[in-house]
């Protein structure tokens, strides 16, 4: 029979339940709940996103009601609760960035990409989301990419250039 892909990413391989455990041992035995941010890390890190199959398991494992994970997995936007594309863009527009164009910089985005926003492109490089406050608003407009790298004034021409370097490095190397 062939195996259900997301009970396949839920599935907790032995290294990912020693990387949970080296997280839990952090805390004091009763309070092995607060392990739960760097165990949804562990999940996404290795299947790309944090299915309700997946947040289920880490409750299990960390003896916690399901619903209390997923409040985590839903409160911060660095987790994926689907597959997302190879570069997850996320266009700040709180209000500082919206002052500073960052509507509009989601929009370009949006129509270079051809998606709509909170859409993977067909070719499954580039995943287009707002955010909330990255934190940067002196460098508004402000996109995230990859939860990582933080790429500051972003007017249409740097979100070209952005999107042209992002699909180069993507390209197989010969
Ligand atoms: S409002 Fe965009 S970084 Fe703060």
């Amino acid at each position: 029979m062939k195996d259900d892909p997301k009970a396949a990413a839920s599935r907790l391989s032995e290294s990912m339940k020693q990387d949970f455990a080296r997280e839990v041992a952090k805390y004091p035995p009763d309070q092995r709940q607060s392990a739960v941010m760097a165990c949804l890390a562990i999940v996404q890190k290795e299947f790309g996103y944090v299915s309700q199959e997946s947040e289920i398991a880490v409750a299990d494992y960390l003896g916690m009601p399901p619903i209390a994970v997923h409040e985590v997995t839903t409160f911060y936007n660095m987790y994926n609760q689907q597959p997302v594309g190879k570069f997850k863009l996320n266009v700040c527009t709180n209000l500082p960035c919206q002052l500073r164009d960052g509507e509009r910089a989601l929009d370009h985005l949006c129509k270079r990409l051809h998606v709509e926003e909170g859409g993977t492109t067909a070719d499954g490089l580039f995943t287009v989301q707002k955010s909330e406050c990255l934190g940067a608003c002196a460098d508004a407009p402000v996109m995230l990419v990859n939860d990582r790298q933080m790429v500051s004034f972003m007017s249409n021409d740097r979100v070209d250039a952005l999107i042209d370097t992002l699909a180069t490095a993507a390209q197989p190397t010969k």
